[in-house]
């Protein structure tokens, strides 16, 4: 079986990478490597194992550079940095395969369960797949005292607003490369906290989760290494998804505020224009002006950092996405009025949510295309 495996590793990319952050676990490396390849082999798929070290010292290169003669495995050392999450987003950034696993190195997470997670994320209809304790199905073995699992539930609570996933702490699932990719590129990925899973979750915007059940195992050999400091990490953790999943909302104030005040332009530049031009051409001329207007602060103020067009490129695309943006409120506030009969009464409620919608889509055609940041700015490069 090894054999095959090890043809199919020279032969062509792997389909599935699967990635163990390793410390201290030489003990338990000679067991997960030969069972976690056998399942990979029954079910027919080329893979690659990452471990990665940091440093262990307790013979992990020795034994890995023995394991890797027989299995499709390369070690992955760092020497300076330490740390869980850190050390899944070094393996994820080396993968080859289509498919990546995380999975940890203590036989918690059942290897049999692997062609399991790469079924169900062959699914159209999936991005990211848990191997989960808290399905039907799943469970943890028995002596997990009473503390660890309360403190594993308030855990999972306290991740409810990000995910209605039921085990998103899980250090067990599955997500396609191209989904990790992208956020890798577009997103700061975080690795502060211990649950990287959750990280990618919400940084790679993957929303439609299957959870597999699986029974999490007591570790076999060694000591966790989850420490109360760790807990303290997951709650600035869960501080900075929230920044994350907000951080929009600055910009869009910023944005409102801009249109507020060309509104006020827009206003004074009709009242003026007035004395001079016929009706039609002073609203028109009112409008470009309070355009412009909005066109200068955006770009100056809300969005200063991008810099990805030229100006002019960009006063162009923004007139655009404002008339479009214009068209929208108006079909918004027209159709409301003609379809829904409160509104037929009031009017001007039909309006409002005319000008929120028209608003919304300037905000996001402004953000997205005329303001967009190239994407080594975005990834903070
Ligand atoms: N490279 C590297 N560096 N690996 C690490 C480090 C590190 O600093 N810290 C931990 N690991 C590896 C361990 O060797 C193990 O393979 C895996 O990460 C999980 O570490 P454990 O110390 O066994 O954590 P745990 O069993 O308490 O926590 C597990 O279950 C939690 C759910 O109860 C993990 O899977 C968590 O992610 C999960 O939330
Ligand atoms: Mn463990």
């Amino acid at each position: 079986m090894s054999a095959v495996l090890e043809e199919r590793r020279v032969a062509a990319p792997p389909a599935v990478s699967v990635i163990i952050p390793a410390y201290r676990e030489a003990e338990n490396l000679p067991v997960i490597i030969p069972r976690l390849s056998e399942a990979l082999g029954e079910a027919h798929l080329a893979a690659e194992i990452i471990v990665v070290d940091d440093y262990s010292g307790d013979g992990t290169r020795e034994i890995c550079g023995d394991l890797s003669q027989q299995y499709p495995l390369r070690l992955e050392t760092r020497e300076s940095e330490r740390g869980l999450s850190s050390a899944v987003l070094h393996g994820l950034r080396r993968a080859r395969g289509d498919v990546l696993i995380v999975m940890d190195a203590d036989l918690s997470h059942p290897p049999e369960k692997v062609p399991e997670l790469v079924e169900a994320l062959d699914e159209a209809d999936v991005d990211f797949v848990i191997g989960s304790r808290y399905v039907h199905g799943g469970g943890t073995d028995e002596d997990w005292g009473l503390l660890r699992w309360l403190n594993s539930k308030v855990a999972t609570l306290m991740a409810r607003p990000f995910t209605k996933a039921a085990d998103p702490m899980a250090g067990f699932f599955a997500l396609r490369r191209t989904s990790f990719r992208h956020a890798d590129e577009t997103a700061e990925l975080n690795p502060i906290g211990y649950k990287i899973g959750l990280e990618l979750m919400v940084k790679c915007n993957c929303r439609r989760v299957r959870e597999v059940p699986i029974q999490f195992s007591n570790r076999l050999h060694g000591k966790s290494k989850l420490s109360l400091r760790e807990q303290l990490n997951y709650v600035r953790h869960l501080g900075r998804l929230a920044e994350y999943k907000l951080r929009h909302l600055p910009k869009l104030l910023k944005f409102a505020v801009v249109g507020a005040s060309g509104s006020v332009v827009d206003l004074l530049a009709f009242a003026a224009s007035l004395a001079l031009l016929p009706v039609p051409v002073a609203r028109a001329l009112a409008i470009w002006v309070a355009m412009t207007w909005n066109f200068y602060w955006n770009r100056r103020w809300t969005f200063f950092e991008s810099r990805e067009h030229g100006i002019l490129w960009q006063y162009a695309m923004f007139c655009g996405a404002c008339l479009i943006g214009a068209v929208v409120s108006w079909g918004v506030s027209v159709g409301l009025w003609h379809l829904i009969p409160f509104f037929n009464e009031y009017p001007i409620v039909a309006a409002i949510i005319g000008i929120i919608a028209g608003t919304l889509f300037n905000f996001v055609a402004s953000s997205r295309l005329v303001f967009r940041k190239s994407s080594s700015e975005a990834a903070g490069r």
